[in-house]
């Protein structure tokens, strides 16, 4: 019966992963997919996990099955981190969070509600966007419509034509946000900008839906939660995906979360029925560890203090490392203007590369880029930057 299976492409991000890993060329750069590294070119566990480990470790006392949404004290730290400790939205029960296995498996989940309770709705995404965002809602069947967002000419947000497209959006229909670092542009709105933006939604009687994956690589973990925020004093229904891989490098622990916003406790309860019944046929309980280890920290202020302090430096270090790249690509006589790099946000630049330059990058000195030019600037350090920098340069 096999016979007839016709191979799938390789994921544009995480295949290429697994061709870095297949490279024999020692001297080889992976600036694909969205990992932090450390200077010697690690994604070492945070010191804070670690201790959050080590506490688990004695107070753990079953293996036994979470509940479908996972614990209430991750619920609640998710939702403290998103909207602020003091939110009225938590305090009134108007959010319902649901622990997912990553911000991938939150993304499908948010999908099959959208498909099953919202009808034929749209689910408008910003071009470009996350190469496996299109996947996730098409999966559930959703269909999609795309927002231009980047303006190639000023590298900037073209946000004129964003308000354009989304004011052609039906009522009901879905808009897909990034809550901070926009993956792969690295360009985030600005306050007014959000300001405008929620304002449409509710002008236009649209869901806002944030993809919230980077909290803390912008600015800082408050900060970043100023879209998400802004539009949750105009819009009184939302839905967050959020995903603690990046934050808290818990990677491979697969840790996210679900969390709708209703206009009240009510409302909210009943819709969650839905969002359980949906967890439980995809993957019918969380894994507990990872999110174990996140509602420890955040719920320990010595701890919580600490992970603050290990995002700032991850994202200090990937600001350091754009300014180097810039400077490092002038130094080599670089005529094209590669500033706009230092003004972004997060791991990701949008390179300007083409995908012929991409392709010889990787054929000629085994520097791997996501074929729409993207970069994982978090993949930059002070070793690789001058032959990562001479490999541009030859290709340009
Ligand atoms: C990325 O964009 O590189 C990351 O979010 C990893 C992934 O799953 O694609």
């Amino acid at each position: 019966m096999f016979e007839k299976i016709s191979a799938a492409p390789a994921d544009p991000i995480l295949g290429l992963t697994e061709e870095f890993k297949n490279d024999p060329r020692s001297e080889k750069i992976n600036l694909g997919v969205g990992i932090y590294k450390n200077e010697s070119g690690n994604t070492p566990v945070l010191a804070t996990v670690k201790k959050a480990e080590a506490i688990l470790l004695e107070k753990e006392t079953t293996k036994s099955y979470l509940s479908i949404p996972g614990t209430a004290e991750y619920g609640l730290a998710v939702q403290q981190l998103l909207f602020g400790a003091d939110s009225s939205i938590i305090s009134d029960k108007r959010a319902k969070t649901a622990q997912a296995p990553g911000g991938t498996g939150a993304l499908r989940v948010a999908a099959e509600f959208i498909k099953r309770q919202l009808g034929d709705v749209k689910v408008w995404i910003s071009n470009p966007t996350w190469a496996n965002h299109n996947g996730v809602f098409a999966a559930a069947g959703l269909e999609i419509a795309q927002y231009s967002y980047y303006n190639a000419e000023t590298k900037n947000m073209d946000f004129d034509a964003a308000v354009t497209d989304l004011s052609t959006a039906a009522p009901g229909d879905v808009v897909l946000l990034h809550g901070c670092c926009h993956n792969p542009t690295g360009i985030d709105p600005t306050a007014e900008q959000w300001l405008q933006l929620a304002k449409l939604c509710v002008e236009k009687q649209l869901l806002p839906m944030f993809d919230f994956a980077y909290q803390g690589f912008a600015k800082g973990v408050e900060d970043d939660a100023e879209g998400l925020r802004i539009f949750a004093q105009y819009c009184e229904e939302l839905l967050i995906a959020s995903s603690f891989s990046k934050n808290f490098g818990l990677y491979n622990e697969r840790v996210g979360a679900f969390t709708l916003v209703a206009k009240n406790a009510e409302q909210a309860e009943t819709a969650f029925s839905q969002v359980k019944s949906i967890a439980r046929v995809i993957y019918s309980n969380p894994p507990a560890h990872g999110a174990a280890i996140v509602t420890e920290i955040l719920n320990d202020a010595a701890l919580r203090a600490e992970w603050e302090q290990e995002v700032a430096d991850m994202r200090d270090r990937i600001q350091e490392m754009r300014t180097l790249f810039v400077q490092t690509l002038k130094d080599l006589g670089v005529d094209a203007d590669f500033s706009f790099i230092e003004r972004q946000n997060g791991m990701f630049s949008f390179s300007g590369l083409s995908k012929d330059q991409v392709a010889r990058l990787k054929e000629e000195f085994a520097i791997y880029i996501v074929g729409s030019g993207r970069i994982s600037v978090a993949g930059m350090t002070k070793s690789n930057m001058l032959p990562l920098c001479k490999g541009i340069a030859a290709v340009l």
